[in-house]
């Protein structure tokens, strides 16, 4: 998969992908990465990327020059490009927008600053995403965690696809882990972990996942599938608690 990050700090993007699995995915090449300067796309001497908002008010807006020239100049002929811009007014965020987007070959991430960019570049943008209800600095961090949360689905980058099934928002909670030693601080590892007996573990597992999704995230219980002993499980849950 092919990335285009644009930014007006490229610097922030050098430590988080040059460690661990984002930086195994660049060495395979599953993931290309590529991270752009705005200022580059700009055509004037003090390489300015903001300006004053019309109408007044607080804050500097994001020129829409420099970003239309950058979007243009990588999405160049290649019509399958999606062009993302991070803001806190975006679609959620999600696990499922996650496995949508690694499923692009090419994506094009615009981190705006400062209040943002001039609205006419919005025709531009295909995806506007929020990380969630509350405001950030800049769509860099924003666009760093898109591209952790896409790159690690990849076919290739983790080492089992295994562990991608089990994990969390698929769609139940993961079930608690544990490792050595058996016993800690006076807690003992769950005797059903030791025990070796693999029908017995899951079907723990399984219990200690719904149970979680119950107490921690009970919005996610409407679109799990539930067998008709654990849905009458959680409805016993729900009349002990009333
Ligand atoms: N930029 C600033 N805050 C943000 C957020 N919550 N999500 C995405 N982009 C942002």
């Amino acid at each position: 998969m092919k990335i285009d990050v644009i930014t007006i700090f490229p610097g922030m993007f050098v430590s988080p992908f040059a460690e661990s699995i984002m930086q195994r995915a660049r060495e395979k090449g599953l993931l290309q990465l590529e991270v752009h300067d705005l200022r580059d796309y700009c055509h004037d001497r003090h390489r300015v990327v903001d300006d004053y908002p019309y109408g007044g008010g607080a804050g500097m807006v994001m020129r829409p020059e420099p970003a239309l020239r950058a979007i243009s100049a990588l999405r160049g002929e290649d019509s399958s490009a999606q062009v993302l811009l991070p803001t806190p007014v975006g679609e959620p965020f999600s696990q499922d927008l996650a496995e949508e987007l690694s499923r692009i070959g090419h994506l094009i991430i615009f981190c705006p600053h400062y209040e943002g960019i001039d609205e006419r570049v919005s025709r531009h943008i295909d995806r506007e995403v929020s990380l969630g209800d509350y405001i950030l600095t800049g769509g860099e961090l924003p666009a760093m965690v898109i591209i952790d949360a896409v790159v690690r689905l990849l076919p290739g980058v983790l080492g089992s696809s295994a562990s991608l099934e089990e994990e969390s928002f698929s769609p139940l909670l993961e079930y608690p882990h544990y490792t050595r030693p058996a016993e800690y601080e006076g807690e003992r590892v769950p005797e059903v972990l030791l025990s070796g007996h693999h029908a017995r573990i899951r079907e723990w597992r399984r219990l200690q996942a719904l149970r979680r999704t119950y107490e921690r995230r009970p919005d996610l219980l409407e679109r799990a599938s539930l067998s008709e002993v654990e849905k009458e499980l959680v409805a016993r849950w729900r009349r002990e608690a009333q």
